[in-house]
């Protein structure tokens, strides 16, 4: 018994990992999740499919039951694919996936996906570091677990570029917390359903950002590397006429 923990990347199908497909062409069992593009999953050949996604806010499972899936499943069959969204190590909680699975002797094969974080941004044209511009990047949640004790974000982030995951719920409110640290005027991009046809692209500055209507999934960047996504956007307007 073996658990693949694979990233499916950050929407657009063809952004899953070949070794990722090789995994679920042998999987007796896929746990995946919402944000998966349920397009991967026909790379299966009649593997049991089990959907465990959440939705913000409102969990479909609760973690705990979704680690217990994961040992069931494992001492049952000789492959289960664990598929996430993005990279499995990214605000994804697979970490505690593969710790619970490896307290219980099962064992776990780690499989990276391109995570939103970067692959979203890049998709779009938007370099996370550009020499001369932007020589630091900070991944952080914009929804920190509301029942930790101690909350670890602070915003004060000195890096150049700032991206924010889960960040549209609480934008507002962060955003007034950045602004204590960095300059109103600051360029912000929103990029939604990013790498799917439906994506969407929103600018601004700190200030102005939350004047628009911003719906999920979204990420959030934050820095001078937003102005080289519009040098970008108009030099490839030029182009293709
Ligand atoms: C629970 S986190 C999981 C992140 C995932 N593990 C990764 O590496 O991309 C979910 C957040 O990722 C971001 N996200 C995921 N897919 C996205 C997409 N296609 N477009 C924009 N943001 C996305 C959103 O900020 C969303 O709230």
């Amino acid at each position: 018994m073996v658990v693949y923990l694979v990233g499916a990347g950050p929407g657009d199908p063809d952004l899953i990992t070949v070794k990722g497909i090789k995994a679920l062409k042998k999987a007796d069992v896929v746990v995946y999740d919402r944000l998966a593009n349920d397009e991967i999953l026909d790379y299966t050949k009649n593997a049991e499919l089990i959907y465990v996604g959440k939705k913000s806010g409102e969990h479909y499972k609760k973690q705990d039951e979704i680690n217990q899936i994961l040992v069931d499943q494992a001492k049952t069959h000789d492959v289960v694919v664990r598929l996430k969204g993005g990279d499995p190590f990214v605000f994804g909680r697979g970490g505690e996936e593969m710790l619970t699975l490896l307290e219980n002797g099962i064992d776990v094969e780690f499989i990276p996906g391109v995570t939103s974080a970067i692959g979203v941004p890049t998709s779009a044209g938007l370099p996370v570091t550009h020499r001369g511009v932007a020589t630091s990047l900070t991944v952080v949640t914009g929804h920190e677990d509301p029942t930790k004790p101690n909350k670890q974000v602070k915003w004060n982030f000195n890096s150049d570029t700032l991206v924010i995951l889960m960040g549209v719920g609480l934008l507002k409110k962060n955003i007034k917390e950045i602004m204590k640290h960095k300059d109103p005027k600051t360029p912000v991009c929103v990029i939604e359903n990013g790498t799917m046809s439906d994506q969407k692209i929103i600018t601004g500055t700190l200030e102005d950002i939350t004047n628009n209507d911003i719906n999920t999934p979204a990420i959030v960047i934050v820095g001078q590397v937003v102005d080289v996504l519009k040098e970008s956007l108009l030099k490839k307007a030029e182009i293709n006429g």
